[in-house]
């Protein structure tokens, strides 16, 4: 088992660059998929949640060449359009790949990808949209079987709730369809904007990427591309935190403003200084912080990522906050540890938490219930007085590159320890 062991009241202070954005890697490599030439993406964290989505491409019969941040894909020779029940119970992520398989080869098989801790997370807007797109569905010893009679036919779709997945989903699958896919009330996540930019590179027709309305034009093929992917702006903001719960001060070199601005807006509403240039956030956090309100909705909105972040954060802030998420329906886990360290919070009806603060934060050894969840007990660690252990750290690990010697940079005092 890995554990974060953290010695607290080290201030967070100094500069240091995010990773690539886990949340646009999988979806843009669920492209090479699609795209039989070779595809070179850069700036790829290497995260558990990639290392199980290149493994899956390998079992479907892609050829991968990892060089750090830098993967070569081929799927010419990709054969199986089967995604393994054991790994997608292991990584929901991947339902991506379906919508790539099923637009590159016309018919997929996976699974239900199961919920996770946060909430259920169904796969029904995902499915709709498929059928909508002429594919013919068959739920058999909990495989779905999809296949297209000919070809996915582009139409017009409307999505129930704004997914993220959703919306990727069916870029993915309507790449190659004849004629045009609307997607309405699609998610307008950076990410998406992310991989519409690369499928572009390749050649595809997509427009719209980061609006409500975008729409797929089909195309015959696709060609070589290479492709730098975004930074991560959960991590730019997660490193913000770290320097907000600490009275610290971090510069973050590589990271894009217009990505965050709700995150930033939010750390300057409880008394953070923030300057920024095009690729660079500076943050330097007051003495004292101030309560603030949250609510966590679709982006533009304040991201559901950042709430148990901002959560831990808030314990430390003078007067009362209230935190309502409104996409997850079990995002509260964190909160249960962070009472145990002394913050002062309450479980509100409808799916809330009100802090108090200023806590005095004490080290103790708590457990991560999810990946946000547990980067908040860690920032929680950084704070408070004494030792902090973060057990089941293997969820952080998903999602966050090489953190503890980030932090470690910016003066924490942190180690990953794995206990056998
Ligand atoms: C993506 O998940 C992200 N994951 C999540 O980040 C993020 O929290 C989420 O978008 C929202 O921004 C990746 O990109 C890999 P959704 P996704 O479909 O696509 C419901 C992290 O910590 N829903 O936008 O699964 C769903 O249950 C992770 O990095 C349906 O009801 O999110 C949820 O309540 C956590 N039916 C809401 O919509 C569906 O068919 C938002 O889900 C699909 C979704």
């Amino acid at each position: 088992m890995l554990s974060y062991v953290i010695e607290g009241k080290n201030k967070i202070e100094g500069e240091v660059k995010a990773s690539g954005s886990k949340n646009a890697a999988l979806p843009i490599i669920a492209t090479a998929i699609l795209n039989p030439e070779p595809v070179t993406f850069y700036n790829i964290p290497d995260i558990e949640d990639t290392r199980i989505t290149l493994k899956i491409l390998k079992l479907l019969g892609c050829k991968v060449i990892m060089n750090s941040g830098k993967i070569t894909i081929s799927s010419k020779e990709m054969h199986n359009k089967i995604i393994p029940k054991d790994l997608m119970h292991k990584l929901r992520s991947t339902v991506v790949l379906a919508g790539a398989i099923l637009g590159r080869f016309k018919e997929a098989t996976f699974s239900y990808p199961g919920g996770c801790n946060i909430g259920k997370r169904p796969i029904d807007l995902h499915l709709k949209a498929f059928k909508d797109l002429g594919v013919e569905i068959e739920e058999k010893e909990d495989y779905i079987h999809c296949k297209a009679k000919k070809e996915l036919i582009g139409t017009k779709i409307k999505l129930g709730f704004p997914s993220v997945g959703a919306t990727e989903n069916i870029i993915l699958a309507s790449v190659y369809c004849k004629g045009v896919t609307h997607i309405l009330n699609a998610a307008k996540e950076p990410e998406i904007q992310d991989l519409a930019k690369c499928l572009n590179k390749m050649g595809a027709k997509v427009y719209g990427a980061g609006t409500s309305r975008i729409t797929i034009c089909g195309v015959k093929k696709l060609h070589k591309t290479d492709y730098k992917i975004m930074t991560d702006r959960i991590e730019t903001g997660t490193l913000l935190c770290a320097a907000a719960i600490t009275n610290g001060r971090v510069k973050i070199e590589n990271a894009n403003p217009e990505n965050l601005l709700n995150v930033l807006y939010k750390l300057k509403e409880i008394g953070c200084k923030i300057s920024i240039t095009k690729n660079s956030i500076f943050l330097t956090a007051p003495k004292i912080l101030k309560s603030t309100n949250i609510e966590t909705m679709p982006y533009p909105g304040f991201p559901t990522d950042m709430q148990p972040i901002i959560g831990a954060v808030l314990t430390k802030a003078k007067g009362t906050s209230i935190i309502k998420e409104n996409i997850f329906e079990n995002r509260f886990k964190y909160a249960l540890d962070l009472k145990k360290m002394g913050a002062n919070i309450i479980f509100k009806e409808e799916n809330a938490i009100e802090i108090t603060g200023e806590s005095k934060l004490k080290g103790e050894t708590v457990s991560s219930a999810d990946l946000r969840g547990g980067a908040a007990l860690v920032l929680a660690g950084l704070s408070a007085s004494g030792k902090t252990r973060v057990e089941n750290a293997e969820y952080i690990l998903r999602g966050y590159e090489n953190l503890e010697k980030k932090l470690k940079k910016l003066g924490a005092n942190i180690i990953l320890e794995k206990v056998v």
